[in-house]
């Protein structure tokens, strides 16, 4: 039997609308919400409000509960943990549950030799430490990254992040020595050339201009690169692209720092996305899906990068019990078949959204890999004028039927469901998208 969303116009209901009424007083306006879901419960892709409407889920909680909603092997970790041990600190003492992860995570990443992890609580954690290490490692200043990059709101990973002004505004100064190169972001070329013709000028450029004129090679630490882009529009670079940047980043002795907090964790049909690439980086940021929903963040370092000493970092929750064994329990469920249905249902979801987009002409692009799928929303597909207004608006309509959909970039919208998505979710996904964009854009 196919399940579908079941909606009590109008949204939000009366109990939703009383609680955001709370919200409004208490909690911090500077949250991004698309639309008024107050969520009750959640089970798989369904999520109930709090006035029993349910919605089908391609959001994941911002592609977060990997192993969906409350995944039942997941639950019974965390509360068999729980009942044990629910903090001890990481950071002075030494528990199972934070050995055994960072044993499995150094087993799982690519390239040869041994590995170390770092635990903090979240995506910004792990890039911030991932910052201070390469710096400490290199004991050199200047750092790069990626226009359209987002790396985190702490000073750190806010440096590095240059995907919304409004994410900076009035946080000036930052931490210095960041330069941040355009990404390969083929559909429309920063610098106007197109792929393969292209050569990868991008790349070529880093070397030929901005290491001859602004930036000396010898005085950068690290490269901070996402494997695909995510909250700058879902952008997959060409498949070489990292591998080049990777080759000029050994050849002057920087670090090819992935930050894969997003991508990573399976969500794109491979452990971590940049294993579609070739390339090992020498330093791996996780968060994001690794423990299902429960907070954590990574950072993985081969042992010889990894050698800051006592006291130079350090958490006091990071690694918390807790969510090392909904980490645990994640990858275990990962490895036994949700990796390779994010790469199957992945690709009938690409395929999907494909078909649609020849009914579409505001369907400019669709792109991405296993389930981290983006479509770029345009007013023409010949001068792909971004249509901002149409993808906020396709996004509300949606939910208003009864799909869950976040938006990234400026004019992308993000199709991000937990990997235990089915093909007849999919289907429904479709049909409502179909639907939604047909009224606003149609
Ligand atoms: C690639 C990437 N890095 C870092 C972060 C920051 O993660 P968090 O919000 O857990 O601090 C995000 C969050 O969206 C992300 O997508």
């Amino acid at each position: 039997m196919i399940k579908l969303p079941l909606i009590q116009k109008p949204l939000p209901g009366p109990k939703a609308r009383k609680l955001i009424d709370q919200d409004r007083t208490y909690v911090s306006p500077s949250y991004t919400r698309y639309y008024p879901l107050v969520v009750e419960k959640a089970k798989g892709l369904w999520v109930h409000d709090v006035d029993g409407n349910i919605f089908l889920d391609f959001t994941a909680g911002i592609a977060v509960c990997a192993t969906g909603h409350c995944h039942p092997r997941v639950v019974k970790a965390v509360k068999e943990q729980a009942d044990r041990l629910l903090h001890m600190s990481g950071t002075d003492f030494y528990y199972r549950a934070q050995i055994a992860l960072a044993k499995k995570l150094s087993s799982l990443t690519p390239g040869k030799g041994g590995k170390k992890v770092y635990f903090g609580n979240s995506g910004a954690e792990a890039v911030e430490a991932a910052f201070k290490l390469a710096r400490w490692h290199t004991q050199r200043e200047l750092n790069l990254a990626f226009y359209g990059a987002f790396h985190g709101r702490t000073m750190g990973a806010l440096s590095l992040t240059a995907s919304k002004t409004i994410q900076k505004k009035h946080y000036n100064p930052l931490v210095p020595g960041i330069t941040h190169i355009p990404f390969a972001y083929c559909y429309r070329c920063p610098y106007n050339l197109r792929y393969p013709g292209c050569e990868l000028g991008c790349v070529q450029w880093v070397e030929d201009t901005l290491f001859r004129t602004t930036i000396p090679p010898e005085e950068v630490a690290a490269i901070f690169v996402e494997p695909i882009q995510g909250e700058g529009g879902y952008i997959v670079p060409p498949p070489e692209f990292h591998k080049k940047m990777n080759d000029l980043a050994k050849k002057y002795g920087i670090l090819y720092v992935a930050d894969e907090v997003q991508s990573g964790m399976g969500r794109t049909g491979k452990m971590f996305a940049m294993e579609h690439f070739g390339v090992d980086p020498d330093i791996i940021a996780l968060a994001k899906g690794i423990a299902s929903g429960m907070p954590l963040g990574a950072l993985i370092a081969g042992t010889e990068i990894m050698d800051w000493e006592a006291g130079s970092h350090a958490s006091t929750f990071g690694g918390n019990p807790v969510s090392c064994r909904a980490a645990l329990a994640t990858i275990e469920l990962l490895e036994e078949g949700l990796m390779k249905n994010a790469a199957d249902q992945g690709d009938y979801l690409m395929a999907g959204l494909r078909e649609l987009q020849l009914s579409y002409e505001c369907m400019g692009d669709v792109r991405g890999k296993g389930l981290m799928v983006g479509v770029e929303l345009v007013r023409d597909r010949e001068t792909k004028e971004p249509a901002r207004t149409w993808r906020n608006e396709i996004i509300q309509n949606a939910f208003h039927k009864g799909l869950l959909l976040l938006g990234c970039g400026e004019n992308t919208i993000r199709f991000s469901p937990p990997l235990t998505v089915t093909a007849g979710e999919i289907d429904t996904c479709l049909s409502i998208f179909d639907n939604a964009v047909r009224e606003i854009a149609g």
